[in-house]
């Protein structure tokens, strides 16, 4: 068997199966929405500042931003550049791009509320298309298809380096055996076996603590990713968190860095 026997697409498909990916629907993400518009919408951020930096978007030029939550790398793209069409299929997050583009007055951005499955016809092409932190999609093909419909010069994606954004500890203290999300090696594999030689860069980030308050909202932010925990596996994490705070030991979060895959259209 060679490399050129595996459907990468299939692969991931399987990958999504065996981490029991369930779809997240929009209102999980809308209740995120303030909190993230506070935290990552013109505030600085190495993050931000890399991506922003590797777009390097000119005055002329059109951005598709698809995923675009409250408008972390939209607000700033729609004051650099002549136009933003920001997708994302949470209302909340919308909710929160309309809020800055009032008080920005970005006359020249427009949301379409609407999710990677869906069609997306009406939305025009651009110069440059970006998914930041949102290419955690069911079919990778069908995304592959779409970026390439919708640019007009560059497109840049980042994915996951690791498999959680959970402290593995989570793992131990609820005793869950979890293979975790899918990583960008299966997106860039998969664009390599579609014709697509992207580049690959990291972004290095400053995050990687729990940034919550209480046990609450560690539970939540689990539940976010895991779905409903069982009142044994709640015990288990109510345990872990009581230790962890007890010893003064941070409980990590996040990825400490994501993969930047990009390329330029002929
Ligand atoms: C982690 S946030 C990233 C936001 C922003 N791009 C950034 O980098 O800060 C992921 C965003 O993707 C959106 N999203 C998740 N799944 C989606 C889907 N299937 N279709 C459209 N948007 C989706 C969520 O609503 C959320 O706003």
């Amino acid at each position: 068997m060679t490399i050129y026997d595996i459907d990468f697409a299939e692969l991931y498909r399987q990958h999504l199966i065996a981490c029991n990916h369930f779809n997240l629907p929009p209102t999980k993400w809308d209740k995120k929405a303030a909190k993230m518009a506070e935290n990552l919408v013109g505030k600085p951020s190495v993050y931000n500042e890399r991506l922003l930096q590797a777009i390097n978007i000119q005055a002329n030029e059109t951005v598709f931003d698809i995923g675009c939550g409250p408008g972390t790398l939209a607000i700033p793209l729609a004051q650099q550049c002549q136009a933003v069409y920001a997708l994302d299929y949470s209302q909340g997050m919308l909710d929160c791009v309309a809020r800055f583009k009032q008080e920005l007055n970005l006359l020249n951005l427009t949301t379409f509320h609407r999710a990677w499955s869906e069609n997306w016809d009406d939305i025009p092409q651009a110069d440059v298309v970006l998914a930041s932190r949102s290419t955690l999609v069911d079919d990778l093909d069908d995304m592959i298809d779409k970026l390439c419909a919708k640019a007009k010069k560059r497109v840049f994606l980042t994915s996951v380096t690791q498999r959680h954004f959970l402290d593995e500890g989570v793992f131990t203290a609820i005793e869950r055996e979890d293979i975790g999300f899918p990583t960008y090696i299966y997106l860039l594999n998969r664009l390599y076996q579609k014709g697509l030689q992207a580049n690959l860069n990291f972004i290095e980030t400053q995050s990687g603590h729990f940034q919550g308050e209480t046990f609450e909202d560690l539970l939540a932010s689990v539940e976010f990713s895991l779905g409903a925990l069982t009142e044994k596996e709640k015990s288990g994490l109510k345990h872990f968190y009581v230790q962890k705070q007890a010893n003064g030991e941070p409980i990590s979060h996040g990825q400490k860095k994501w993969a930047l895959i990009w390329w330029e259209l002929d």
